[in-house]
């Protein structure tokens, strides 16, 4: 009697302590409010100061503008390219094993880029944003970062 007494109470703390690591592991989980591609996205990035806000993409939209911003996106940008957080498609689900903080922008969201100025954009691409995965990328010259603007809006635009 006194047995089974103790076991039931030893099953009872195992199945507690289960209890309570799945309600951890739930908690630590990003949840569906910061999945990846989500759309309209949850913006962590700081908004641009105005004198940028106002900027427009100087370059002309061409074949030949986007295939630079497509070799930068997609191969040429350093340290890392621009897909291992953004996507090969630009949708923000970032390279297999590679894991984004929170989950990068959603070029193909129209809702989330059509809010964003063009000031915005060159603005995050140069500085980054804090306390996010998007690292400031001091290598790429101001008419790189415009390639790639007009790359990235294209996503959302098809
Ligand atoms: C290490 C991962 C990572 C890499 C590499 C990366 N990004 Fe990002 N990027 C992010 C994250 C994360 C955010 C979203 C932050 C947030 O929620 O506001 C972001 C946001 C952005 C935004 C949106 C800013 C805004 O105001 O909403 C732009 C534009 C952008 N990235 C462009 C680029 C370009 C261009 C490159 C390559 C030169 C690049 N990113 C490389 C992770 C990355």
């Amino acid at each position: 009697m006194m047995g089974k007494g103790i076991f039931e109470n030893r099953a009872y703390k195992l199945s507690a302590q289960i209890l309570f690591i799945c309600l951890l592991m739930f908690m630590v989980h990003p949840g569906p409010l910061s999945a990846a591609g989500e759309c309209p996205q949850n913006r962590k990035t700081p908004t641009a100061p105005k004198e940028f806000l106002t900027l427009q993409n100087p370059l002309p939209l061409n074949d030949k503008t986007l295939k630079a911003g497509e070799n930068l996106f997609q191969i040429q940008s350093k340290p890392i390219t621009c897909k291992t957080c953004h996507g090969v498609h630009g949708d923000g689900k970032s390279d297999p094993g590679f894991e984004s903080t929170p989950p990068a922008r959603n070029f193909t969201c129209a809702e989330t880029m059509e809010a964003l100025s063009d000031g915005q954009l060159i603005w995050i691409i140069r500085k980054g944003s804090p306390k996010t995965s998007m690292f400031a990328f001091p290598s790429l010259s101001e008419n790189q970062i415009w390639q790639l603007i007009h790359y990235i809006r294209q996503f959302s635009q098809k």
